[in-house]
């Protein structure tokens, strides 16, 4: 197989085109071969060794979208040749032509009338989405959600899924004019722009705040939560620390929780079909339409030249065409 290895922490360009044996899967996984592996920001987090998860050389690339190779042991659910999508795979092997997933964290998408390069792009991360609200945040009917970072790749999964969930008013924030048009197509009731967050919304409460971001935009998120209000922590795209006092979780009622999809679902395999089930209808009805960029998978130095530099909207894909 080819694939892109990262030989050495470091910037966009440390990526090696590399011909590999191909991978089999062991008991309980499949092999796939790879039309599409999505790029997030965690990917360029793992490049740079900010989270130093493996050691170079490795090949990168949480989630794939493709078609079944190989089964291993045990496996019978899958046929070769059936399309499917992983959700987010800890173990990396992406970002090439043949990649080995936990069967039990592997979506069929036979029957599903769904493009292959928007499910990798939407529906791992509308899966965490689910995951979050319900089994973190508890959503309940008629709650308000505030989005912080609301086109980004993680974040555009969720207005669909909070909506699905019976949340009422959904607002986001992006950084910049240009991504509002964007965000508004989604299912936002109000985009807002950073800069002028919290005081263009300061009069409304909201149940649960999702943030991707950190640093100050949870900060100051928290005098705009509702008593008993939760809110996500499930990325840190600032880089910046969250600094938070415990008395005003205390005196306000409100609390903050982490949620790390990859890792939660490295200890619950079984919580992943029932999350993917709920968004697979969503994606098939163009609720989880979010905007994409395709690259060839020979070029992700250049996606990860973007992702870096903030100049993707939605999401970005990395296309098998060796
Ligand atoms: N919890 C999980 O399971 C999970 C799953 C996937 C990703 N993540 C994490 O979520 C974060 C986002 O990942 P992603 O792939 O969605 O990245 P992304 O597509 O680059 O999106 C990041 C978003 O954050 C915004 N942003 C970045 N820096 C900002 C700042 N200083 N102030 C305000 N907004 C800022 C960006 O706004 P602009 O568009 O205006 O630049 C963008 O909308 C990462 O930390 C990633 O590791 C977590």
């Amino acid at each position: 197989m080819k694939a892109m290895v990262i030989t050495q922490y470091g910037g966009p360009d440390v990526f090696s085109e590399t011909e590999m044996p191909d991978p089999h899967p062991g008991p309980g996984q499949v092999s796939i071969d790879v039309t599409h592996s999505a790029v997030g920001l965690i990917d360029s987090f793992i490049r740079r060794g900010t989270i130093p998860i493996f050691e170079p050389p490795f090949v990168p690339g949480l989630e794939v979208a493709g078609t079944i190779r190989e089964l291993g042991e045990g496996v019978t659910e899958f046929r070769i040749g059936e399309p499917v999508v992983t959700l987010s795979l800890m173990s990396l092997g992406g970002y090439a032509t043949v990649t080995v997933a936990n069967a039990a964290l592997t979506i069929s998408l036979d029957g599903f009338k769904v493009d292959p390069a928007l499910a990798v792009s939407a529906l791992p991360n509308a899966a965490a989405a689910y995951l979050a609200l319900t089994k973190v945040a508890h959503i309940q009917e008629g709650e308000n959600v505030l989005i912080h970072g609301a086109i980004g790749g993680l974040a555009s999964a969720f207005p669909a899924i909070a909506r699905s969930l019976g949340a009422s008013r959904i607002v986001g924030t992006v950084r910049t004019a240009s991504k509002l048009e964007a965000a508004r197509e989604l299912d936002y009731d109000d985009v807002i722009l950073a800069e002028d967050f919290p005081s263009a919304i300061a009069n409304e409460k909201f149940n649960i705040v999702v943030d991707p971001v950190g640093g100050d935009m949870l900060t100051s998120s928290l005098d705009l939560m509702a008593p008993l209000g939760r809110a996500l922590l499930v990325g840190n795209a600032s880089e910046q620390p969250v600094n938070i006092l415990s008395n005003t979780l205390w005196f306000n009622n409100i609390g903050v929780q982490g949620f790390n999809v990859g890792g939660y679902l490295l200890g619950n395999p079984s919580a992943g079909r029932p999350a993917a089930k709920a968004v697979l209808r969503l994606l098939e009805e163009g609720k989880l339409d979010i905007p994409l960029t395709i690259l060839p998978l020979q070029n992700a130095s250049e996606a990860h030249r973007r992702m870096d530099a903030k100049e993707i909207t939605g999401r970005i894909v990395l296309r098998n065409e060796f």
